[in-house]
């Protein structure tokens, strides 16, 4: 099949009841994967770091968004830019470190500096060069945008604005108070299957949680789950209750509600009481994703380190639990026995917005292309 043939066997119309999820080919087949890499990651707002790395001028992170080397740097004007990391020389990557400050953007190639508005500054024994305008040869440009603690870029320069994008996730979120939370750590990890596959995972509306996850399970109210769609998220939900079934769970799982939230295409963030992880799904090929889990708390003083630890280690466990199962539905989708599944229409409404937004986006870029 070519890639329209493949796409069209979705029906991204049909009602949850009569559903299907996403036929075993998007999640295996290298052409999808470039395609949605040229439609979905270079036209979406993603996550690239977090506003407390970029708070003083020359503060600055690099990271990749689909394959292509990216830098943010908060100029000395108090602006926050974003560049392709790319020397205009030679193509070098201008900023070696994942973060950090600077005074000026250095390559270490051949020593051309950029300054932290991404201007070509200076180019040693470039004398006699001719037809060349130092002011055409900055760093070149990409959106960039904040919202609460995380910061955005966008390769796409029609794109709509950052909170355009996130429409009613915005205000539905706001009541939490996310800029109040302060970071804590970062844990990635690597995992042998494709995005997407993570991305359903959490978006099953808890359906995993009480085979999966037992300690996770016992302070949830399972029965009283919400799964509501909007826009380009959702937002699963769950009371809480009290247990002892699993202590390190209990004590670091608190408050009245968990609130899980994804955004659309790869980006989650979950909330308890004084605490938030959030998770940036980056595909690595069909077959492997990255997923960069950063844990923030309300209190990140020494007296609540050991407090922190301890709720970031059952955020490790829930993690593991999932990776498995993920990279076992990864050599599934590769069965022959298997083509696309049906949806239960109690909890997995998520996934089905997920599919449906995918779709559209993909078939949209292949009509354009
Ligand atoms: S590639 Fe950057 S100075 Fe030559
Ligand atoms: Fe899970």
């Amino acid at each position: 099949m070519n890639v329209p043939e493949i796409l069209a066997t979705y029906d991204d119309q049909a009602p949850l009841a009569e559903a299907y999820t996403i036929p075993a080919p998007w999640y295996v087949d290298a052409r999808i994967a470039e395609l949605e890499r040229l439609t979905v990651f270079s036209k979406t707002w993603q996550v690239i770091g977090r506003v407390d790395q970029l708070e003083k001028p020359g503060q600055f992170v690099t990271g990749n968004v689909a394959g292509e080397p990216l830098v943010v740097v908060r100029g000395n004007d108090d602006v926050l830019r974003a560049f392709y990391n790319v020397c205009r020389h030679h193509a070098a990557a201008v900023v070696t470190e994942p973060s950090g400050t600077a005074s000026l953007l250095h390559c270490p190639y051949h020593g051309w500096n950029y300054g932290l508005d991404g201007a070509l500054k200076g180019m040693p024994e470039f004398d006699g060069v001719k037809c060349f305008e130092r002011s055409d040869n900055g760093l070149v440009p990409v959106k960039v945008d904040t919202w609460e603690t995380l910061v955005f870029v966008n390769l796409d320069p029609q794109a709509v604005f950052l909170h355009d994008f996130l429409g009613g996730l915005v205000n539905r979120s706001a009541p939490l108070g996310l800029s109040k939370l302060n970071y804590f750590t970062t844990q990635s990890y690597d995992i042998h299957c494709n995005w997407k596959v993570f991305v359903d995972n959490y978006l099953d509306g808890g359906y995993h949680v009480p085979h999966l996850h037992k300690g996770l399970s016992s302070v949830l109210d399972y029965k009283q789950y919400t799964i509501e769609n909007e826009d380009r998220y959702c937002l699963q939900s769950s009371p809480m209750v009290a247990s002892d079934e699993d202590a390190a769970t209990g004590s670091t799982r608190k408050g009245d509600r968990a609130w899980y939230f994804w955004q659309y295409p790869n980006f989650m963030f979950n909330c308890y009481e004084g605490y938030m992880d959030t998770n940036l799904v980056i595909p690595m090929d069909v077959d492997h994703c990255r997923v960069v889990f950063d844990f923030y708390f309300s209190d990140v003083s020494e007296a609540a380190r050991p407090y922190n630890e301890q709720s970031v280690a059952v955020g490790n466990r829930v993690q593991d639990e999932d990776l498995g199962i993920c990279e076992a539905v990864q050599r599934g989708l590769k069965s022959r026995a298997y083509g696309a599944g049906r949806l239960s229409a109690r909890r997995e409404a998520g996934e089905q917005l997920f599919h449906q937004l995918l779709a559209r986006d993909l078939k949209a870029g292949v009509r354009s292309s």
